[in-house]
């Protein structure tokens, strides 16, 4: 198994750190665009191989696509992050022209790659990749619901008093502080719905805690956060790698899901080695389907940014 993570920088190196854990590949490349970025962050992660253990085979390369040559999965970390005050969709420009550089360059090398976008906006960008790459929709898979449903339960967590490993619930919408939608009345601790075990204040608290968790970190930090970004992307990785038929919130394509088509929108899906092997239709409220479509139209006038 051979995985190639694009962007060295803060994602994309704790993401290729977790990949390398976990032991998801024998061979894994690390690329970034700055000059030697990507072998000295590569060479660090190599130098905790002997004391964490692992077998994985980290090389980082500056721009050097024939390298990820018959990479089975490709993250693309490469872009702007955002700064305090800053939305994800003010990096639509300079990222759209870099996301789509980097599929051109991996698709050369690896053509029935599964490739799973991070770079922000993510919902434009995952779009722009499936527009760039002909590929089938299954393949292209964008990161965001992972990590915005982790943060969903970290919340519910901290009303409930619980772990939030043991919690069901999951974000769907784009993924913007805006327009994702944290389903708390799908959400559940040990199958009992949440919503019988918060008020709904601290429903409310909750979710209007998720929708701006990562614009809380980027005003605590000074830039976006990496740990859980790092961590969602990797378990993606997982899923595909072992055929391990996840349910995870992600970005894919929609031809009429969700009442939606020609846009990627975070949606339920289950993944396993064929990338987004179903799309899982949720029991929407009238309320709910309400959200989804104003999500999708913000999204929609951004996409429409790609065209201008
Ligand atoms: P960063 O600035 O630490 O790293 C980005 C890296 O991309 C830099 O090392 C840069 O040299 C590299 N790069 C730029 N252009 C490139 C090119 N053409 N080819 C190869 N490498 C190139 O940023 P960070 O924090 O790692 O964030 C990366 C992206 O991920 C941003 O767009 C950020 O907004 C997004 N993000 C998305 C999340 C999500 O949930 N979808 C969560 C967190 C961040």
């Amino acid at each position: 198994m051979k995985i190639t993570v694009v962007g060295a920088g803060a994602v994309g190196a704790t993401c290729a750190d977790n990949i390398a854990r976990k032991e998801l590949a024998e061979e894994l490349i690390l690329l970034d665009i700055k000059e030697g970025f990507a072998e000295g962050k590569s060479i660090d992660m190599m130098q905790t191989s002997a004391l964490l253990g692992f077998d994985t085979k980290i090389k980082g390369v500056t721009n050097d696509y024939a390298s990820t040559a018959d990479s089975e999965v490709v993250v693309i970390t490469s872009g702007l992050p955002r700064k305090p005050g800053m939305t994800r969709e003010e990096l639509i420009g300079t990222n759209a022209n870099i996301v789509k550089g980097v599929t051109e360059n991996i698709l050369k090398y690896s053509p029935n790659t599964i490739i799973i976008v991070v770079s922000n906006p993510m919902d434009t960008m995952n779009y722009l990749t499936l527009k760039t790459s002909g590929l089938p929709k299954n393949r292209i898979l964008g990161m965001g619901g992972a990590l915005d449903s982790s943060r969903f339960k970290y919340y519910l967590s901290l009303e409930l008093g619980c772990s939030p490993a043991d919690l069901n619930a999951v974000v769907i919408g784009g993924h913007g502080d805006t327009t994702m939608i944290p389903l708390i009345n799908h959400a559940t601790w040990n199958s009992i719905p949440v919503t019988q075990l918060l008020t709904k204040e601290q429903q409310d608290k909750v979710v209007k805690a998720t929708m701006v968790g990562g614009a809380t970190l980027t005003g605590l930090i000074g830039t976006s956060a990496w740990y859980a970004p790092g961590a969602g992307t990797a378990t993606m990785v997982e899923s595909i790698v072992r055929d391990q038929k996840k349910l995870i919130s992600s970005g894919v394509y929609l031809d009429g899901e969700y009442g939606q088509k020609d846009i990627s929108l975070v949606v339920p899906v289950i993944i396993g080695k064929n990338g987004a092997e179903k799309i899982l239709d949720f029991k929407l409220s009238d309320e709910e389907q309400a959200a989804f479509s104003k999500s999708a139209e913000a999204v929609r006038s951004m996409n429409a940014v790609l065209t201008d």
